[in-house]
């Protein structure tokens, strides 16, 4: 067990630790990710670090198949329970990058989880998350910029590492007092020139 089960495990204990399903502050930061994705439908979706699967259902209706996975069993199990009703998405236990799925993905959501890894570790998430996705996929992240224990760093350190890491353009950028939102993605085509806006 390390100190990364251990301290899920307690937080686990409640179903919903983080208010993702009691506070507005959290819906609007789905609504607000869920907005920026760059197209509508997406053939095979990840969410890394799922939680009680708040986000993962919210998803769920954009993805063909949708991946969520968590270091934590007791997630694992609230989000399974939250995204029953959806028969194309499969809910994982998995520490990442130690373990990482098979196969690619034109989606891969990396919300609120990047600091909680080493710095190296965060670095290795990023070159793997890039190692699967798909041509023409995007990668979402979205983080806290304010201290707190126990994050290895704030969301800027965490974006600016993400940033450095991935070879890829960045498509979109989203920043307010709290957080920051941001995609990355080869797509040459915006979505104005997808719909024949331009
Ligand atoms: C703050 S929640 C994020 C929930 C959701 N992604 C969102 O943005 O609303 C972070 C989750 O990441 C999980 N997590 C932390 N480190 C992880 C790791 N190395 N591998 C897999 N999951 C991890 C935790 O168990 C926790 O449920």
């Amino acid at each position: 067990m390390t100190a990364l089960h251990d301290y899920f495990g307690q937080l686990y204990r409640q179903d919903d630790p983080f208010g993702y399903r009691q506070r507005w502050y959290e819906a609007r930061k789905r609504d607000l990710l869920l907005a920026s994705l760059p197209r509508q439908r997406f053939a095979r979706g990840w969410e890394l670090g799922c939680s009680n699967g708040e986000l993962t259902a919210a998803l769920a209706p954009r993805c063909d198949e949708l991946l969520a996975t968590d270091v934590s069993a007791r997630a694992v199990e609230l989000a399974r329970q939250r995204t029953g009703m959806h028969a194309h998405v499969q809910v994982g236990c998995a520490t990442h990058p130690q373990q990482w799925p098979r196969g690619r993905f034109d989606l891969i959501v990396f919300g609120e989880v990047g600091y909680y890894l080493q710095p190296a570790q965060l670095a290795e998430c990023a070159r793997r998350m890039q190692a699967s996705l798909e041509d023409e996929g995007v990668i979402v992240a979205c983080h806290w910029l304010h201290p707190f224990e126990p994050a290895q760093g704030d969301g800027r350190q965490v974006h600016a590492s993400l940033q450095d890491t991935l070879q890829l353009p960045r498509l979109f950028r989203y920043e307010d007092a709290d957080f920051l939102l941001e995609g990355w993605g080869t797509s040459p085509q915006s979505v104005a020139q997808r719909e024949n806006l331009r």
